[in-house]
């Protein structure tokens, strides 16, 4: 029988800020762009004391501010989040070396081959995580990967929870579909038109109905997941498709230097990107967001892959020079994709 753990940390953003501001602790803490709620972003993560005032990750700082003024934003630090995420990652490895790395804060192990039970090795990561870096994860362990995540959020902030076969009936089938992977709320919606609320519900619809609603695919996907069915393996080696940088102005711009002093930091902060993890890629793409929030994409593939500077911002440039300025910007990013590893003896290409 398989046992797949998966581990997903604690309103993680904030948490790894509260190590560094202990004082905050207890207090509704926002993380989000540059941490000034009356300034354009949207909130990363709110702590648990933020979330009881109905903020949540997504919301416009402006709104999250309009809903609790008293609580405490801070800016997004990417690096420091990224380098207590590859702390827990690499504890993670030693339990299990089957790992599926799949966001900055959560991963899939394979614990089948494992002596202890469940709750011990839950225990004992959980632990081991709290010790070495002082901050707190979700663990759900079950058959698959589906039950696995769905295990995680059940007993959220600290929470471990073991799923088997049998307890799907009472535990996951009064859930909403939204838990199942692959149901988003445009999903979710279609199923309450059909009257059909939870897991259980879902399960009780017969295959061609759901076929005849969803389409082939998703119906058959939903048919077997509502079921608890899932034989998906872990992907312990996941290249990113693309790599990509976007910001958005705190002004919308029209003046081409700004933007392109814009599009410059962007393409160093993707170029350093692609160098640190090995990669090189053929396709540029400059996406612009005007004002009217239509967003319009230009993109130049080379020859071959590159992750050199110079090229890739010449490119950039190029794909830059392309749009037609006739309204504001509200938004520029840079996207490389087109991946490929790079040689292990040479990473960076002058
Ligand atoms: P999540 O695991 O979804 O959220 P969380 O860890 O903050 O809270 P929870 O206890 O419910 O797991 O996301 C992990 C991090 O990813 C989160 O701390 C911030 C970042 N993030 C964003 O930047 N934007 C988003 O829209 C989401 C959902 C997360
Ligand atoms: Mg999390």
């Amino acid at each position: 029988m398989r046992r797949i753990l998966h581990m997903d940390m604690d309103a993680f953003f904030v948490a790894v800020e509260l190590l560094r501001h202990p004082d905050l602790l207890g207090k509704p803490v926002i993380v989000g762009g540059s941490g000034e709620p009356t300034q354009r972003g949207v909130v990363s993560t709110a702590s648990y004391e933020a979330r009881k005032f109905g903020i949540g990750s997504g919301m416009p700082l402006r709104t999250a501010y309009a809903r609790c003024p008293e609580a405490v934003f801070l800016p997004v630090d990417y690096p420091s989040y990224r380098a207590a995420s590859q702390k827990i990652k690499s504890i993670l490895s030693r339990f299990s070396p089957v790992m599926e790395d799949v966001g900055i804060d959560e991963a899939y192990l394979d614990i089948s081959e494992l002596q202890d039970t469940s709750k011990a090795i839950a225990q004992s990561l959980k632990r081991e995580i709290y010790s070495r870096t002082g901050l707190t994860c979700s663990v759900g362990i079950a058959p698959n990967k589906l039950l696995a995540k769905i295990a995680s959020d059940l007993d959220k902030p600290d929470g471990l929870t073991v799923i088997t076969r049998d307890d799907i009936e009472t535990r996951i089938w009064p859930l909403p579909t939204r838990r199942l992977w692959g149901i988003g709320p445009k999903s979710a919606e279609k199923l309450l038109k059909i009257g059909v609320e939870s897991i259980g519900e879902l399960a009780g619809l017969p295959k061609e109905t759901l076929i005849a609603r969803c389409g082939r695919s998703q119906g058959a996907y939903l048919y077997q997941a509502a079921r608890g069915i899932d034989e998906r393996p872990l992907v312990t080696h996941r290249q990113p498709k693309s790599v990509g940088r976007e910001t958005t102005f705190q002004r919308d711009v029209r003046d081409h230097l700004t933007l392109e002093a814009k599009l410059i930091e962007l393409t160093k902060l993707v170029v350093s990107r692609l160098r640190n993890r090995g990669l090189r890629g053929r396709t540029i793409t400059v996406k612009l967001r005007f004002s009217d929030f239509k967003t319009h994409t230009h993109a130049i593939s080379l020859a071959k892959p590159t992750n050199r500077f110079a090229t890739i911002l010449n490119t950039a440039l190029s794909c830059l020079s392309r749009f037609e300025l006739t309204k504001k910007v509200r938004l520029i990013g840079v996207r490389v994709d087109g991946l490929t590893e790079a040689p292990q003896d040479k990473t960076a290409d002058p």
